[in-house]
């Protein structure tokens, strides 16, 4: 982030806190819960949001070296993403072009080449088929044809993208899809961090109440109020929309350190958490010394049911005891306030809608990040028909 825009997000916080308010939405928003529970709903944001758009893959360190892979299946499309042996990350279909067996499975790292695991094939890092067991049986069949199904893949300023379900003329231009967003999280050298963990996470709610659960510090000093509520400001934050994107500022109470001092020394991010989502499904948090990602897929045909991969990236590798305590400590913090407290929330919050005991919900002119976000949903959903 630019100098001039932490001092500009500095000024804004410390006027809010002068004034005892918080960033507004121009109205309050009425928002329908069949968003969160109709199974129609949910099929045309699978079809729409989960196969059409960029997703987040994870971060360059968790693919250091060529031969590195990760595998991605919670989209419905079943992929895995390679760094190849020029350093080049690309995306497969995870499908045996024999007769359609996995190839990989979790995450891991191969030498040169990928084994099916039923008759052998094999494949280079580059998705070319180079090896087939009694291959005098297949004379005939164009082994050049015979490569991975390739799919759009990005990998830009630390962060790996791929379109799950590519159109035949759709392109990946992920500084286009980041529109304004894009320089700030370059700023960030997303590509320096290093994978400390992950961790997957299952839970009985709507994929878009584990989005909601990170817009708005509203809720801090009272569902929060023996975790991170002490440590933040409830109800006072910042919103900017980036098109369907967002950042929410949340200050830190250390952030009163600031006034007073030269406003050319102001450094923000030590004195905030900055919450990006990253439309559709992920939620990229700036912590001082580390970074989350939250990637949040639908179960299946469930629209009250989720998975999501917590990603945990350090500045450091965590080589020492300490280190990895540290960072466990920190993981740990992260994992009991919002999958002990957030989490149990909102598997309430959908029971109530399964059992239609209202047909809408309100977000506060102080939540404007929630009407952004669910409005960015309804428009994408709207659009992509
Ligand atoms: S399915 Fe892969 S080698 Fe047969």
């Amino acid at each position: 982030m630019n100098h001039a825009t932490q001092v500009r997000l500095t000024r804004e916080i410390l006027a809010h806190l002068d004034a005892r308010t918080t960033a507004q939405a121009p109205d309050i928003m009425y928002h329908a819960t069949s968003a969160y529970n109709s199974p129609e709903r949910l099929q045309l944001e699978k079809q729409i949001l989960f196969r059409k758009y960029p997703l987040l893959m994870g971060l360059s360190g968790q693919l250091a070296v060529p031969g590195d892979y990760l595998t991605e299946d919670f989209s419905g499309i079943p992929i895995f993403v390679v760094r190849d042996g020029d350093g080049t990350v690309r995306a497969f279909l995870n499908v045996c072009r024999h007769r359609g067996a996995r190839l990989v499975e979790d995450r891991g790292h191969v030498g040169r080449a990928f084994n099916c695991p039923y008759h052998g094939w094999s494949y280079s890092l580059e998705g070319k088929l180079i090896g087939i067991p009694d291959r005098k049986s297949f004379a005939g069949m164009d082994n050049g044809s015979r490569g991975l199904t390739e799919l759009p893949a990005v990998e830009r300023n630390g962060m790996i993208w791929v379109i799950p379900a590519p159109g035949p003329d759709t392109k990946l231009d992920v500084e286009a899809y980041l529109g304004g967003m894009a320089p700030e999280l370059a700023s960030f050298g997303l590509a320096n961090y290093h994978h400390h963990e992950t961790r997957i996470l299952r839970r009985k709610l709507n994929w878009k109440i584990v989005i909601d659960t990170f817009l708005e510090p509203y809720h801090f000093g009272v569902l929060h109020a023996n975790t991170v509520g002490p440590i933040f400001f409830p109800n006072l934050c910042l919103f900017e929309a980036f098109g369907p994107h967002l950042r929410e500022t949340l200050p830190r109470r250390t952030i009163e350190d600031l006034r007073g001092t030269p406003e050319a020394e102001w450094n923000l991010i030590p004195h905030t958490a900055l919450v990006y989502v990253l439309f559709p499904n992920t939620v990229l948090v700036m912590q001082i010394d580390h970074v989350e990602t939250w990637r949040v897929f639908p179960v299946a045909d469930k629209v009250d049911e989720c998975m999501m991969y917590l990603d945990f990236f350090v500045p450091e590798p965590a080589e020492t005891e300490s280190a990895k305590r540290h960072w466990d400590r920190n993981m740990e913090l992260t994992i009991r306030t919002v999958d002990e407290e957030d989490f149990p929330v909102g598997e309430g919050i959908q029971a109530g809608f399964a059992a239609n005991a209202q047909t809408e919900i309100v977000f506060g002119r102080n939540e404007p990040a929630l009407a952004h976000f669910q409005r960015s949903v309804n428009e994408a959903v709207a659009a992509g028909r």
